[in-house]
């Protein structure tokens, strides 16, 4: 059987300039917020990457009409289904996002949740409780949800944490929705903001985006729109978090640095150096880190899906660091990878006690899920020796082309395809 896998020679220095595409969790809640109108809607700048391939066979299978022009994604055309295929729920988490559109669109969305795939595993009791509050009935079999309304209604809703997708799904479901929608306690993430701005473009009324109350006053028909979604801050940090344990300077052409604030500042010491010019970032770095403390959280909080590539600096750190997970349970899968490269860590509840007094080395790891991946990737880019990252898979959902990323700023990694 082949299997890919990344192959890294670490302790090179990274310099160049690397262009930050769309925004995954940008990209997918738009695509899906296409099922909305018939006609055209065109995400610009979208990257690479399987979720965004897996979401335009979700599309696909719905019934809408897709057409890439190279990066920019055209969705046209009526849902025909209200049911997403069992292998395309299991496949893709984001496929949850189908809710809201398909329940304002259709009236009905099934989502499948078979029996061990990870979809059932998340919680979406904050989505299903707005949608309840519209006026939407939710059944529940052994594997599928079934929401249906004859009517969605304008509603208050407030939600019990800020969930990202719960904020997009409800947001999706009161644009067509009777009356006035209030979300309170809204979850304030840029990529919000971005598709709240397609939405509008597409002729919704909606206020407050960014903000904890979101206001939504539903109207009828839809019109098509073209958006460009906003820079991937999570692929930028990224980026940062090697150039962080390799040194170097590198040029994130495109991100946003008014968005990243909490991404930002735990890089930000003696040895680390940042220039803001227009419509592009250059972060420098001489590899000499010191020890942080740092806490996930919903936006404006340091985001949870920079942990991981976070944790690996932390590993590079003179010091003892600490992460606290706020976020997600069990987001630690990276942890034990780490430590087989030398790391010293501990782990108490939701927090890890990360020692960076130890030499990190090469080592064979395996990549469990998208942002412990990409950890591993920095955390091998820094250490001495090789490394290989087997779990390519779960990289490539989020990262396009990450070896050809690195390569090109000089990093020494490989994509290669082995027996086992
Ligand atoms: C989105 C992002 C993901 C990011 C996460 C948190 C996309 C496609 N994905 O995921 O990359 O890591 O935000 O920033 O945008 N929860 C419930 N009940 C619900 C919904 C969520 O308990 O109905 C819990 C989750 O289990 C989790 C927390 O709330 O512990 C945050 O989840 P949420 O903000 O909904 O994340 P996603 O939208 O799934």
């Amino acid at each position: 059987m082949k299997r890919e896998i990344l192959r890294i020679r670490g302790g090179r220095p990274l310099f160049g300039r690397t262009e930050i595409r769309g925004a995954k969790n940008a990209v997918l809640p738009m695509l899906a917020a296409s099922l909305l109108t018939p006609e055209p809607v065109t995400v610009r700048n979208c990257p690479f990457i399987t979720d965004v391939d897996d979401m335009v066979c979700v599309l696909r299978a719905l019934g809408a009409d897709i057409e890439r022009r190279g990066r920019d994604i055209i969705v046209s055309g009526s849902p025909s289904l209200t049911e997403i295929p069992p292998h395309l729920a299991c496949a893709m988490r984001s496929s949850v996002f189908m809710l809201g559109a398909l329940l304002a669109e259709r009236g009905e969305v099934r989502l499948f949740t078979p029996g061990g795939c990870r979809i059932g595993a998340r919680p979406l009791d904050i989505h299903l409780d707005g949608f309840m509050r519209m006026g939407a009935k939710v059944e529940f079999a052994e594997d599928y949800i079934l929401c249906h309304a004859e009517k969605l209604r304008g509603a208050e809703i407030v939600l019990r944490y800020p969930s990202v997708g719960a904020t997009e799904n409800l947001v999706m479901a009161a644009v067509k929705a009777e009356g006035i929608t209030r979300i309170i306690g809204a979850a304030r993430e840029p990529e919000i903001v971005s598709l709240v701005r397609l939405l509008r473009k597409m002729g919704a009324e909606i206020s407050g985006e960014g903000t904890p109350l979101v206001t939504v006053c539903g109207t009828g028909a839809l019109d098509g729109a073209t958006v460009t979604p906003v820079p991937d801050r999570i692929v930028a940090g990224t980026v940062m978090a090697a150039v962080a344990v390799c040194g170097g300077r590198v040029e994130l052409s495109g991100a946003d640095s008014s968005s990243m604030g909490a991404v930002i500042s735990p890089f930000l010491g003696a040895h680390t150096f940042l220039v803001e010019h227009g419509g592009s970032m250059t972060f420098e770095s001489d590899g000499m880190l010191s020890s942080t403390d740092v806490c996930t959280g919903p936006y404006p909080l340091f985001p949870t899906d920079m942990q991981a590539p976070f944790m690996a600096c932390q590993c590079y750190a003179s010091g003892m660091s600490t992460m606290r997970e706020t976020v997600f349970e069990d987001r630690f899968s990276h942890v034990g990878e780490l430590v087989k490269m030398g790391a010293k860590i501990a782990l108490a509840g939701n927090t890890a006690f990360v020692d960076g007094s130890a030499g990190m080395h090469g080592a064979e790891l395996r990549a469990a899920d998208l942002r412990g991946g990409a950890g591993l990737v920095v955390a091998a880019l820094g250490a001495e020796g090789e490394s290989s990252v087997s779990g390519v898979r779960y990289i490539d959902r989020g990262y396009e082309n990450i070896e050809e990323t690195f390569r090109n700023l000089g990093g020494n990694i490989a994509l290669e395809s082995v027996t086992v």
